[in-house]
Parts: structure tokens; C-alpha cells; sequence
């Protein structure tokens, strides 16, 4: 139950950071961008103004000076085109292998060229001036492939996947310890109540028994007890049979929680052996026989022969049987009680693989699927007016799945209400079934 909540809050715990991390790179991915962007274009702007000042008109055409197209600016995947001021171009220096048309409206633009190499250029424009008049005679455009700067962005990614990904990884070791830390406190006053109730389970049996026992001696002569008193002792006898049958629910709760540490339930006596399990499903089908016949129930058994398996047997059940009959006598007691008569109810055992499959089949009243996942909490019954009849507990299935999964099996429902249930009991087998 710990480990699975301890789960959860690990797993709420690093999708809240992974969320918080996402959310922070992609900030500084959108901000570095944006601002290296920014840089790009105010420096190709300065450029562009430098190259400007290479040009100027002679004998009424505009002239680049050599010293510039000679110059260590003219990078190969940079390009440097003159226009005069009719727009037509003059000159160029340059490899970057793009052709666009002027815009002189946008001093910085990006282009995209989804079919070529490079697929993503910037250009800046600005006018020439003349030295001499100031007049503008003509204009120059930079262009640059934005190549270098999409593998700063690669880098980038790659920096902050890897960071996001350490990060995840760190804080994942984190996480575990400090749910550990965290839940500790709960687990140990967990563990406190249920050795109270198992402590408090265990102490109470013996006065109820003396209870128990007093009443029915009295009832033995029911001549000695006054007209009216006779009710009343009856009605002692029998909530006291539901009392002690509580405890010893609880106290056998209590005993299979993995984790329980009681004094007084570790001098129990609880040996590991092999179970011939056909015959315990067998010898639990027969002992039910005459409730089948009252509610007129028809009963399938089909159990293979040799099923074994390994499990707990207990000196302190009621029944004197290993521990894991308490899940089939739960199972069969709540198929008979929650199946009107003239239905049927099913017990299907086989080998599949190395496990052995126990299934308990009813044609009952069923369970809403909004009630499925909480029917094998402790002390939760169905809605009380239907099962009102039934008057037990609530502990029947919360008993059966922490005696099966002691047993390292698990325990699955299926229903459908106004159909009928079926449950699933699925157990390690301990050698094959001839
Ligand atoms: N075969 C079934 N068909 C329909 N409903 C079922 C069936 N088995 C269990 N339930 C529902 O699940 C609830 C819990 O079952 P559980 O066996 O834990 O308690 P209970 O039978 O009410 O009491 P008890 O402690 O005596 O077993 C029941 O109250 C009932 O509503
Ligand atoms: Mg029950």
C-alpha cells in the first residue's frame, strides 16, 4: 500500500519538476534566440553601413572600391550586392548561392528557401550616401545564411535536453529518498494502529468467548430464565457471535499485513508448506453444499486434479485450515449471498503456466463499475440496501486479497451489475499438474 503511494508521489512529484523544466527551457531557448537573433541583425546593419561607405559615384555610375572586395569580411556564406539608386545591381562580393529580389521597405528580413541550401537567409538593407552632397545614390544589401546560427540553436537543444535530462535523473534519486523520508512517519504510525487493533483484536477475544459461552450456558435451560429475559439473552448470544467474528476478521487482517510485528500474534505458529489446492477447493465446495440447496443455486465445479501451491498454514483460523481457504470460504460466501436463488454459481481452478487460476463465478446482483475499485477496502460494503440481507462486515475481500498477495498472487474482479461477478484468483504454482 506505502510502495504504491510512495509511487504515485514520486511520479506527481517528477512531473510537476519535468513540467517546471520544460516550461524553463523552452523560456531560455525562445529568450537566446531571440536575442542572438537580435545581434545578427544589428551587426550584418553595422556591415552593411561599412560596406556602404566602399561605394561612391564616378562619372555618374556607382563604384566599389577594391580595398573592400578583397576585404576578410566577405565570408563564404555571406554575400555583399550595390544597387544603384535605379535598384539594378552594380556589384557583388561574395559565394552565399541566393537570389532575391531588393526590398528596400525592410531594412532586416528573414528568407526561407525550403527547397535549397541554405534554407534560411538574413538580409539587411541600407541606402548609400553620398560623401560630397549627401544625396543617396544607391543602396547595399547583406545577405547571410543562417546555417552557423541554426547549429548554435542544435547545440543549444542539445545542451538543454541533456541538462533537462541529468536534471530528471539527479532529482529522481532525490525524490526517492525524500519520499522514503517523508513517509516514513506515516508508515510507522500506520504500523502502531493496525498492532493496536491487532493487539486490541486479540485481547478482546478471550472476555467475548467468556461472554459468548455464559449466554449459551443460560440458554441450555431456558426454564430458569424469566419469559422476557429469553429475547434478551438471544439477542447477547448472537451479537456476540458477530463481535467475536469481527475480531477474529480483524485479527486476521491484522496477522496477514506483511509489515506486522505484534507480540502477541508473532507467537503464532505460521509454517510455510505445499497445499494440495483441488482438494482444499473441493473440501470448501462441500461444506457449502446445503446453503447451494436452501437458495437453490446451482453449483459448477470443474477444479483439476494436483494443483499445488505453497502457503501459510495458521494454528490461530478459525477453521483450521491453511491460510488461503479464508479467500475461497469469502469468495463463495459472497457469490452465495449476493446471488438470488435459481442462479448459478461457478468454481473454475486450472494450471496456466506456472500459475494456478481460481475463479469464482455468479450470475448475482453484480457491482457498479464505479464500485469496483473500492469493494476490497476494509469495512466498505455495497449499497446497503441491497445488501442489507447479507449483514456482514465489510472485511470479506479486504481479507482475501492481503491473504493472496502474502501468498505473492493477486486478486482481480470483473462485474457487470444485474449480471453477475467474477472473481479471479491468480497463485504461484509449485510444480506442474499431471
Ligand atoms: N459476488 C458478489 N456479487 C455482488 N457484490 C459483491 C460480491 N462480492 C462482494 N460484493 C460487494 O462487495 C462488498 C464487500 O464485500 P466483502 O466480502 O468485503 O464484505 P461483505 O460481504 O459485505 O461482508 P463480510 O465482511 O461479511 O464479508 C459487499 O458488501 C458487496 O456489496
Ligand atoms: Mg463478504
Amino acid at each position: 500500500m506505502f510502495d504504491r503511494l510512495r509511487w504515485q508521489l514520486l511520479l506527481s512529484y517528477l512531473s510537476v519538476f519535468t513540467a517546471i523544466l520544460g516550461v524553463f527551457a523552452i523560456a531560455v531557448r525562445l529568450v537566446f534566440g531571440y536575442s542572438l537573433r537580435q545581434s545578427l541583425s544589428q551587426e550584418l546593419v553595422i556591415l552593411a553601413e561599412v560596406a556602404a561607405t566602399h561605394a561612391e559615384i564616378q562619372h555618374n555610375r556607382l563604384i566599389v572600391g577594391d580595398e573592400f572586395t578583397n576585404g576578410s569580411l566577405a565570408l563564404p556564406d555571406r554575400k555583399f550586392e550595390w544597387f544603384d539608386r535605379q535598384q539594378r545591381l552594380v556589384d557583388k562580393v561574395g559565394n552565399l548561392n541566393v537570389n532575391l529580389p531588393l526590398n528596400i521597405n525592410v531594412p532586416v528580413q528573414f528568407n526561407k528557401y525550403p527547397e535549397q541550401k541554405p534554407d534560411e537567409t538574413i538580409s539587411a538593407v541600407v541606402p548609400i550616401i553620398s560623401h560630397d552632397d549627401r544625396q543617396q545614390i544607391g543602396y547595399v544589401r547583406i545577405t547571410q545564411s543562417l546555417e552557423s546560427l541554426d547549429r548554435t540553436f542544435h547545440q543549444l537543444d542539445i545542451g538543454l535536453i541533456s541538462g533537462m535530462i541529468i536534471s530528471l535523473a539527479i532529482s529522481s534519486g532525490a525524490g526517492i529518498w525524500l519520499t522514503r523520508r517523508a513517509m516514513k512517519p506515516a508508515i510507522a504510525s500506520y504500523q502502531q494502529l493496525q498492532q493496536f487493533t491487532a493487539d486490541a483484536a486479540h485481547e478482546l477475544r478471550s472476555p467475548l468467548m467468556a461472554v459468548k459461552t455464559n449466554a449459551n450456558t443460560a440458554l441450555k435451560y431456558p426454564d430458569g430464565i424469566r419469559a422476557g429475559d429469553l429475547k434478551k439473552f438471544n439477542a447477547i448470544a448472537s451479537a456476540t457471535e458477530q463481535i467475536i467474528t469481527l475480531t477474529e476478521d480483524l485479527l486476521l487482517l491484522a496477522r496477514s499485513e506483511k509489515d506486522c510485528s505484534s507480540d502477541k500474534l508473532r507467537q503464532i505458529d505460521r509454517a510455510i508448506e505445499q497445499i494440495d489446492l483441488s482438494s482444499l477447493l473441493e473440501q470448501i465446495a462441500t461444506t457449502y453444499h446445503a446453503q447451494f440447496d436452501v437458495k437453490s443455486l446451482e453449483l459448477d465445479l470443474n477444479i483439476q486434479s494436483n494443483l499445488a501451491i505453497r502457503g501459510y498454514i495458521s494454528s490461530l483460523d478459525r477453521q483450521a485450515m491453511p491460510l488461503i481457504g479464508r479467500v475461497f470460504i469469502n469468495l463463495i460466501e459472497n457469490a452465495i449471498h449476493y446471488t438470488p436463488s435459481g442462479g448459478k454459481i461457478s468454481i473454475l481452478a486450472h494450471q496456466i503456466e506456472r500459475q494456478v487460476e481460481i475463479r469464482i463465478i455468479d450470475t448475482g446482483v453484480g457491482i457498479a463499475t464505479n464500485d469496483l475499485e473500492r469493494i476490497f477496502d476494509r469495512f466498505w460494503r455495497g449499497d446497503r440496501s441491497r445488501t442489507r440481507w447479507a449483514g456482514g462486515s465489510g472485511l470479506g475481500l479486504a481479507i482475501a486479497k492481503s491473504i493472496v498477495e502474502q501468498h505473492q498472487g493477486s486478486i482481480d474482479v470483473q462485474s457487470k451489475l444485474g449480471e453477475g461477478s467474477q472473481f479471479i484468483v491468480r497463485l504461484p504454482a509449485i510444480f506442474s499438474a499431471s
